[in-house]
């Protein structure tokens, strides 16, 4: 009999290359500086990494815009170092997951270059989206770009080219067969290196519809795109069914031939994740059906407010809609995308959340520095260097908040992240949220991290299903403590700012505040946390 894929249920940890670890002092982290630190990821109990791109690119778009899909960026190191850090990594029992970007190249890609020297009608021009101005001489359609500003630029012969994010990273077009041919080729290469998977950026947009007609309303559908614009749910979710790029059915016939590619390579159990923010959410299913990927991401929790009802329902709903294609659900709090979960809902609310989160079933991610509690780093405008923030003028904030470097030791900035000056300043303040301090200190967020994944491995592998628990609460704190009971453990995460004194049999294993671990008189909940109790 076949044994469970290791993805299933596997904690995966997500590394942005240029903010783990600097080996050269350049100031931007590298793969020898992933390979030197394996060890800490070992230690943290994570099943897997993810590496956002490292690929060949100008770093216009942290990298998402890629020039050479099939070679490592100088900064990053080459490809012996890449084959150095697969065989680090699988010598520490983690797999590799490497970052696939479909939808788009950077305009620096000799693809993009040879179709603005091809000119207009060629064979070059078709394997993007190229279309001549309207007769007044507009854009072809009013589609605004994800980073603001038309998703249209002009080049010299006067057509313009489609690009859903910067102008430096020009779409793709998937009805051509060499693009089709050319990821193909990427994917092998990867793989016959020794990847165990993929992350697939943006894969809800590959195929576009209608590219030549407007959307009737750009700037309403540009604001329900943005996580951080507030818009009511049903105004948001009626634009989002909208969106002639996203989530169209032709994507589905690329992931059903990439399936083939992954399982061509047999018992390696090779695994793929999709990026793919769709609406309504029951869509995301679509893209773990048997014949297509494995896990779809489940962003509810980038933006969940720390509300019981709220948490209930997402989680629920999540839970189900995996279960219609039987596949299992994924969990993240944090991404490179997003405002980290400690700046967004609080320190306490974070752990509790985590470790609330850890306990359920399916696959949880967690970003670099999530597991030392680091909050965004306080940054001046002139540190920033996302996309978003130069192609808005700065209404956009952006994302370098949540990609500062990670702090490793000492007590002074870079913390010795690097030799040379960081890409983005580390604050002082983040003295205390060290991996040497952290280590040391048995109350720390890394340690929860540690102790929380060590825990699921040795009681909630395999455990299936959960089964929500009734409040047991009475009085102002009813309908505070959101609690449910997986395989030998009871999780309970009190929600409110009062400690929850409660019955309960067995005994608490861990809690995302430590002071209840000793509480032997009262058997607490304390306020804003989590804990485990072992039946
Ligand atoms: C999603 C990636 O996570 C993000 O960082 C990037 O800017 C866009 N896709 C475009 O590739």
């Amino acid at each position: 009999m076949k044994s469970t894929p290791w993805w299933k249920e596997a904690v995966i940890y997500q590394i942005y290359p240029r903010s783990f670890y600097d080996s050269n002092g350049d100031g931007e982290g590298d793969l020898a500086g992933i390979t030197s630190h394996l060890s800490y990821v070992r230690e943290l109990g994570v099943d897997a990494i993810w590496l956002s791109p490292f690929y060949t690119s100008p770093n216009k778009d942290g990298g998402y815009d890629v020039a050479n899909p099939r070679d490592v960026d100088p900064r990053f190191g080459d490809l012996e170092d890449f084959k150095a850090l697969i065989m680090s990594a699988h010598n520490f029992n983690l797999r590799v997951l490497a970052d696939i970007v479909p939808n788009h190249f950077s305009d620096q890609h000799e693809w993009f270059q040879s179709a603005l020297k091809a000119g207009r009608g060629s064979p070059e021009r078709n394997r993007f989206h190229f279309y001549d101005a309207n007769p007044d001489g507009t854009p072809p359609n009013n589609w605004i770009s994800l980073f603001g500003g038309p998703s249209w630029t002009q080049v010299d012969d006067g057509q313009f080219y489609l690009h859903l994010f910067d102008s430096s990273q020009p779409d793709l077009n998937w009805d051509n067969p060499d693009v089709h041919a050319d990821f193909e080729t990427t994917l092998r290469f990867w793989l016959d290196l020794g990847v165990d998977g993929f992350r697939i950026d943006v894969a809800h947009g590959l195929v576009k519809e209608d590219i030549g007609k407007d959307h009737p309303d750009p700037s309403g559908l540009s604001n329900a795109l943005r996580l951080d614009v507030e818009m009511e749910t049903e105004a948001r979710n009626a634009l989002l069914e909208s969106v002639p790029y996203f989530d169209r059915q032709g994507v589905h016939e690329i992931y059903r031939k990439w399936r083939k590619i992954f399982d061509s390579y047999g018992n390696r159990d090779v695994m793929a994740v999709a990026e793919a923010w769709v609406h309504p959410p029951l869509n995301a299913t679509r893209y773990v059906r048997a014949d297509e990927l494995h896990q779809v991401f489940n962003f509810d929790l980038l933006t969940a407010p720390f509300n019981r009802n709220f948490l209930f329902d997402v989680i629920t709903r999540s839970i189900e809609h995996n279960a219609t294609v039987n596949a299992l659900p994924t969990w993240a709090l944090s991404n490179h995308d997003s405002p980290r979960v400690a700046s967004r809902i609080g320190d306490l609310e974070s752990q509790a959340l985590a470790l609330f989160v850890f306990a359920l079933p399916g696959s949880a991610y967690v970003f670099a520095g999530q597991e030392l509690g680091l909050p965004d780093g306080q940054l001046d405008d002139s540190d920033r260097q996302d996309p978003s923030f130069i192609r808005s003028h700065g209404a956009i904030k952006g994302r370098d908040g949540a990609r500062v470097p990670l702090p490793w030791s000492g007590d002074e900035p870079p913390f010795g992240f690097t030799t040379g000056k960081p890409w983005l300043p580390i604050n002082q303040s983040w003295s205390v949220l060290t991996v040497e301090s952290e280590k040391s200190d048995s109350n720390s967020v890394l340690n929860l991290y540690r102790s929380a994944i060590a825990l699921r491995t040795e009681f909630l592998a395999g455990s299936g299903e959960i089964k929500w628990l009734e409040s047991p609460l009475h009085g102002s704190n009813q309908g505070q403590l959101l609690g449910f009971k997986r395989g030998k453990i009871t999780v309970y995460m009190n929600l409110s700012d009062k400690d929850c004194a409660l019955d309960f049999d067995g005994q608490v294993i861990i809690s995302s505040n430590s002071s209840s671990i000793d509480s032997n008189e009262k058997q607490v909940i304390p306020a804003c946390s989590t804990v485990w109790i072992l039946n």
